[in-house]
């Protein structure tokens, strides 16, 4: 089997698209950061795609985010970086999320591509068991089409998703054992980190624009009470096919008007509605907008 170091030396060297996979507290994000090092390191344009959705490395919560990593020091501080492209996705885990979590990952790898990275880090959330971890990883490979796949796994348990990805792709899959080192993170833990990303995001002068009912995707459905958006998140479009950031919706019952909170500088010209609330302490609740809408 091939060595921790050995991996992230090739990989170094060959650059490539890197998607990594593995479970919750498999270290992922830490083995994607040393590769991106060395991928500096040996020269390469290196872009970091975080398409955990909960646990961020790169840009605000409930997206995938692109960075075109500037340097070392990108990594040195273990905040969270600024994005250079951002995919709104609507929610903080991928329950229910597919399609827009796989289609964002693409759109950030297109950018990446377009950068002329040399390397690209993709990160992914720990989901990866069950039917719909199956369907997700298999898809993201599909959209990807990575030059390699690295699983870190404990037991066996990436043993389904790896064993597909090696029968339907030409993918080369890499299994590595999750690092001794590895430390979990307690469920509470990952909610105080989600409700602190989303904290800070919203903890710098917010913008208040009142919103028109005809700007949203899913479009509202007729004679539909405005009041069920209250504190919905949102992600903000510059009507050329990006996202400039997120915000979420306040219902004014008084005034019978909505507006987005957000910190984005321009006024975005459409709005995708998430699948959370963002209650006043940062905590976030999830919404089926089928439910809320009433429809299928
Ligand atoms: N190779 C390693 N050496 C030392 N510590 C490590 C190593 N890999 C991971 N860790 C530590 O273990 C913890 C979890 O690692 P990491 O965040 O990389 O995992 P992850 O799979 O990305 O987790 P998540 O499911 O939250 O995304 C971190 O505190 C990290 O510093
Ligand atoms: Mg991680």
């Amino acid at each position: 089997m091939d060595s921790y170091q050995s991996v992230i030396d090739r990989i170094a060297r060959s650059g490539g698209v890197v998607m990594l996979i593995g479970g919750l507290d498999s270290g992922k994000t830490t083995l994607g950061r040393s590769l991106a090092r060395s991928g500096m390191q040996a020269g390469h344009t290196v872009a970091f795609i975080d398409a955990d959705l909960g646990q961020k490395t790169v840009g605000p919560p409930a997206c995938a985010g692109l960075r075109m990593l500037r340097g070392e020091a990108d990594l040195d501080s273990g905040a969270v970086l600024d994005p250079d492209e951002i995919y709104f996705v609507g929610a903080t885990s991928p329950q229910g999320q597919l399609l827009p979590l796989v289609v964002g990952a693409g759109r950030l790898l297109a950018t990446a591509l377009e950068q002329d990275a040399g390397l690209v880090i993709v990160d992914t959330s720990g989901l990866v068991s069950g039917v719909y971890g199956q369907i997700l990883k298999y898809h993201k490979v599909e959209q990807l089409r990575p030059d390699v796949v690295i699983g870190l796994q404990r037991g066996e348990e990436l043993d389904p998703i790896l064993g597909i990805i090696r029968r339907f792709f030409s993918t080369d899959v890499i299994t590595l054992p999750v690092p001794a080192e590895v430390r979990s993170t307690s469920v509470e833990e990952r909610a105080v980190r989600r409700e602190e990303a989303m904290r800070r995001y919203f903890g710098v002068p917010l913008q208040r624009w009142r919103v028109k009912p005809t700007v949203f995707m899913p479009a509202l459905p007729a004679l539909f009470d405005q009041a069920q958006l209250d504190r919905l998140l949102v992600g903000t479009s510059d009507g050329e096919g990006s996202y400039s950031g997120i915000g979420y919706l306040e219902h004014s019952p008084e005034e019978g008007v909505l507006r987005l909170i957000s910190p984005v500088a321009d006024a975005p010209k459409a709005l995708k509605l998430g699948s959370v609330r963002v209650d006043p302490d940062f905590r976030t609740r999830r919404v089926d907008l089928r439910n809320l809408f009433g429809t299928d």
